[in-house]
């Protein structure tokens, strides 16, 4: 997908937005139990400032559905303020001349010394700051229900035959082994997870950052599909279409044991009134304890009238306040430097520590399904794939062929 917009739309923006009003109208798609309590948590920021929040929330896990919403508002000539844009697809927005430039924000907070920056270059646009990070969700996450382990005498898996003997274990009880929802973002975040325990980070960056042919078709991609169709069988019947917050719900009252999800799963554990370690366990996916899949949530802002409230809204964003309460809601971990750890659970403690040894290891790799590791077009094409081997009888050869063909799509 590349963003069809249509030539001196920049110019057509700065005209259509006649009305001033302390107003910032935020387009996101945090509407489950633990991203609502996040997303509150911003709207009561601004409030504080004087800026009101008008809600752009546009449900869909991953967010495809305000993937849409965003282009059909800014083919109309009316942008949000902001907008929750990630990765590669904030340079495919910057080449369309659509956005606000917040480098007098960031230079004023000194935004370059407080963000790694590998991270600050990812909200730049040809050296100009257009985003704002908010957090580092981690996506290579098992989520585990410790009384289904024990109900089943399993104990919590740390590689592949671990995990599987606990699934045999769980399925043979009656439960669900593995919660999903069949939705080809979900799908890929099962992909990925495999993809690093299987393959290990080397072979991840290779085969699902850098795209090389070799590593794509090569003996760890077809044992990653292996891996996959082997999970698959752990999956109950009514997944397709179950949105994720729902399969976690299965994992939070014990229908199942486990589930591959991102650390936005832990803001409903929490949302719920769970605790970690005692009511859910949180474990790197097999075979991925050393390494770190990372999904960076930010708000891409757009040239919009009132560029004072837009100015609120990033300043806001990056403030540690906002940073500490935004991410213990969320399950995420701050991204700015500066806020303090005290009230963070062992899983975001845990987190911060594997985030700073990943860093320093080369084992920090992007994610693929969050779309923060290719462009759009590409991922769209890679999680087709994936999706249809989720989906159908796909042999696992045959998969590794469609999905080196289709990481060739630019
Ligand atoms: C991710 C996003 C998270 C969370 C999740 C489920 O891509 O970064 O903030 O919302 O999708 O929608």
């Amino acid at each position: 997908m590349s963003i069809p917009l249509r030539r001196g739309l920049a110019l057509l923006l700065l005209a259509a937005n006649t009305t001033w009003a302390a107003d910032v109208e935020v387009l996101h798609y945090w509407t489950s139990g633990g991203e609502a309590r996040s997303a509150a948590e911003l709207k009561k920021t601004l409030q504080a400032k004087g800026v009101n929040w008008k809600d752009f929330a546009v449900a869909g896990g991953a967010g495809e559905n305000a993937a849409t919403a965003l282009k059909a508002r800014v083919i109309a000539g009316n942008p949000p303020t902001a907008a929750q844009v990630k990765g590669p697809a904030i340079q495919e927005w910057g080449r369309e001349g659509v956005l606000a430039n917040i480098d007098a924000v960031a230079q004023a907070e000194k935004w370059d010394s407080l963000l790694p920056p590998a991270i600050a270059s990812i909200m730049k646009y040809k050296g100009s700051y257009v985003a704002a990070p908010i957090n580092v969700h981690r996506v290579n996450w098992l989520w585990v229900n410790p009384a289904v382990l024990k109900k089943v005498g399993a104990k919590a898996p740390a590689n592949f035959d671990e995990f599987f003997a606990a699934a045999d274990k769980i399925k043979a009880a009656g439960l669900v082994a593995v919660a999903h929802g069949g939705q080809p973002w979900q799908d890929a975040t099962l992909f990925e997870s495999v993809a690093l325990g299987i393959g290990g980070p080397e072979f991840y960056k290779k085969a699902l950052v850098q795209l090389d042919p070799a590593a794509l078709s090569g003996p760890q991609m077809l044992k990653t599909f292996e891996t996959l169709g082997r999970i698959k069988t752990y999956i109950d019947r009514d997944a397709p279409g179950r949105d994720w917050n729902l399969a976690t719900a299965m994992v939070i009252n014990g229908k199942a044991g486990m589930q591959f999800m991102g650390d936005w799963a832990k803001g409903e554990f929490t949302a719920a009134g769970k605790k970690p370690g005692a009511d859910f366990l949180c474990l790197p996916a097999p075979g991925t304890d050393k390494a770190f899949s990372f999904n960076v949530d930010s708000l891409l802002m757009f040239k919009v009238k009132d560029a004072k409230s837009q100015q609120v809204l990033a300043s806001s964003l990056m403030s540690p306040e906002f940073q500490e309460q935004f991410n213990l809601n969320k399950g995420s971990i701050p991204v700015r430097a500066g806020v303090p750890k005290t009230r963070f659970d062992a899983c975001a403690l845990q987190s911060m520590l594997d985030m700073e040894a990943a860093s320093k290891g080369g084992s920090f790799v992007p994610s693929l399904a969050h779309n923060m590791a290719v462009g759009s077009a590409t991922q769209g094409a890679m999680m087709d794939v994936i999706a249809r081997f989720m989906s159908t009888n796909l042999a696992p050869k045959d998969a590794v062929a469609a999905l080196a063909k289709a990481a060739r799509t630019r």
